[in-house]
């Protein structure tokens, strides 16, 4: 009998899902909202910044019409040659690729319906491109996904953030999907998705922001700030 796979079990038939860490960067629980989500949404046009093995980018590919992926790393383009027909690549600090990429989309009227932000997840880097994307006049629906949001840095940088002054911003939750212990030693926090959604009509009321992991991440670091020799 062919072993199951808990975690595949319920990916969709047609897609080869392949939940080898080397080979995609979320955990199970992040890789089944992911595939839920584009499934529902199916955007005309995505941006993924940070791609790496291209684990996410298989479903931005699959549910997208067409996909930017932005890598600092030379490799990813070499390494995903051929594999996806509607993904244009663009190599270089999103810092600088990211705003030169939505400009042009601007121009041409694209409409980009989601972006996955998984790139550099210091709190600088985190907060221009958010920044960048705060600049964007949505054409339709907007959706954000930020990995990592409950990676300290990672968080303080989506919080540093003035989003109450993109009128587009419409919600914010920082805890979509609650993260976790890291995966790779140190008592350091990690994973997590925020999402915030930007509308094409500017908001009339006060931004709804929540972050509902914010007592279990407190709790947590409060935890290890104690035990520390
Ligand atoms: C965690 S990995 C992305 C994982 C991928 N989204 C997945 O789910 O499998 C982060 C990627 O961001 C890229 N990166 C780091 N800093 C960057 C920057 N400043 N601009 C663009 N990409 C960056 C790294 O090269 C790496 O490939």
């Amino acid at each position: 009998m062919t072993p199951i796979n808990t975690i595949t079990a319920f990916f969709p038939s047609e897609i080869n899902f392949n939940t080898d860490p080397g080979f995609w960067n979320m955990m199970p629980v992040e890789q089944m909202a992911l595939i839920y989500f584009l499934q529902n949404l199916k955007p005309k046009v995505s941006i993924e910044i940070g791609t790496q093995f291209g684990g996410s980018l298989q479903v931005l590919s699959h549910f997208s019409s067409k996909v930017y992926a932005l890598d600092i790393d030379p490799e990813v383009p070499l390494r995903l040659k051929g594999k996806y027909s509607n993904v244009e690549y663009l190599v270089g600090d999103s810092f600088q690729t990211l705003p030169v990429l939505l400009e042009n989309l601007q121009k041409e009227n694209a409409e980009i319906g989601f972006i996955l932000l998984d790139g550099n997840c210091s709190t600088e880097a985190v907060k221009k491109d958010i920044a960048s994307i705060l600049k964007i006049k949505p054409i339709g629906p907007l959706y954000i996904l930020i990995h990592n949001s409950f990676y300290p840095p990672c968080r303080i940088g989506i919080c540093s953030v003035n989003w109450s002054s993109c009128p587009y911003a419409h919600a914010l939750e920082l805890d979509y999907i609650m993260g976790g212990m890291s995966l790779f030693g140190g008592p350091l926090m990690g994973a997590g998705i925020a999402m915030a959604i930007l509308l094409p009509s500017p908001r009339e009321h006060n931004l709804q922001a929540s972050a509902w992991g914010e007592p279990t991440l407190s709790e947590l670091l409060y935890s290890f700030a104690a035990a520390a020799p």
